[in-house]
């Protein structure tokens, strides 16, 4: 049976990757993306959408735009150089787009295509949550309705932004707040997992063969292994977004335990911290699950397969 994937995304560099490994993966069949602000403002993030679908052949899957601002604070600035190039893709020479989004609402896209998919759906946050927020604000009734909820973001023991605190929720901690008190079964990818695979940058070496998609994804992992190098002082990348992805496509690759999490939204250390409760005492229930452990080189397998097929689709 061939799930129904919607992706709700900021590209960026590893939502690039990610997206990639969706559109190549047989076992999904993305039916939407939607866009948010995030690792660039709106306008990037949903020009780099339109132009890595039309770059991939894609243009058959639709996107909407959503959110720039978060949920109800002001954009939070990071205050240096955007980790994701100011255009988002490391200035990536991609063409700019001729197709359009279908629509500006992503909340009543997404539930649209919700309601209509006669395949049961994946949704895949791999942004701050700040589209999904809003999705469960205003249309409440597609809750029960998702057949699973999987984010990149947060973390149960560390932070990137902050030494708490993940960047998809400390950018909208209010929007993270929302969706995980909304009552959809919400499975956290983040950084407990995500930190704990490097990809190494010689197991991109294959990308320097020439191709249309090698030049492409060559450039824009080169730049975010170059940033990579001067904050973690080696030559590898997290793929936060690919790692979430993978959860999405393959259910159960990582190790889940359930878990009660809430996100600080007032602490002048701790905002954006995704505080995990595993220990479920005192009649509390999990409100989704804490990924903790995967196989980093079957997921590196995984992964690169799926983008060299791309690879040659692009070609
Ligand atoms: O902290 C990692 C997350 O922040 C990823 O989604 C990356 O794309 C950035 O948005
Ligand atoms: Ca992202």
């Amino acid at each position: 049976m061939t799930r129904a994937l919607l992706i709700d995304t900021d590209p960026g560099i590893d939502d690039a990757v990610a997206i990639a490994l969706a559109l190549a993966s047989p076992e999904v069949d993305v039916i939407g993306i939607t866009t948010v602000g995030g690792n660039s403002g709106l306008a990037a993030t949903t020009n780099n959408a339109l132009r890595l679908l039309e770059f991939m052949g894609r243009t058959d899957v639709p996107v909407a735009s959503g959110y720039d601002e978060p949920y109800v604070r002001a954009k939070m600035e990071t205050g240096y150089e955007p980790v994701h190039g100011h255009d988002g893709l490391a200035g990536v020479d991609l063409p700019q787009p001729i197709t359009e989004v279908v629509s500006t609402d992503a909340p009543a896209f997404l539930a649209d295509k919700i309601r209509n998919s006669p395949d049961p759906v994946t949704l895949v946050a791999i942004g701050p949550l700040t589209n999904i927020a809003h999705l469960v604000d205003q249309h409440p009734d597609v809750i029960p309705m998702i057949d699973r909820f999987v984010i990149m973001g947060g973390a149960a023991r560390t932070g990137n932004v902050t030494p708490v605190a993940e960047f998809n929720i400390w950018h909208d901690p209010e929007a993270a707040k929302r969706v995980f008190a909304s009552g959809i079964n919400t499975v956290m990818v983040g950084l407990d997992v995500t930190h704990s695979v490097k990809t190494f940058e010689h197991l991109w070496g294959w990308l320097k063969d020439g191709s249309k998609f090698g030049k492409v994804f060559d450039h824009i992992l080169t730049s975010y292994t170059d940033f990579y190098e001067t904050f973690y002082g080696e030559r590898m990348t997290h793929q936060h977004d690919a790692l979430a992805m993978a959860e999405a496509i393959w259910p159960n690759l990582m190790e889940l335990e359930p878990a009660f999490i809430d996100v600080e939204c007032q602490g002048e250390l701790t905002t954006g911290m995704t505080v995990t409760d595993t220990r479920l005492r005192n009649d509390v229930k999990p409100n989704g699950y804490v990924a903790w452990t995967i196989d980093g080189d079957d997921f590196h397998q995984k992964l690169m397969s799926a983008l060299e097929k791309m690879a040659q689709k692009v070609s």
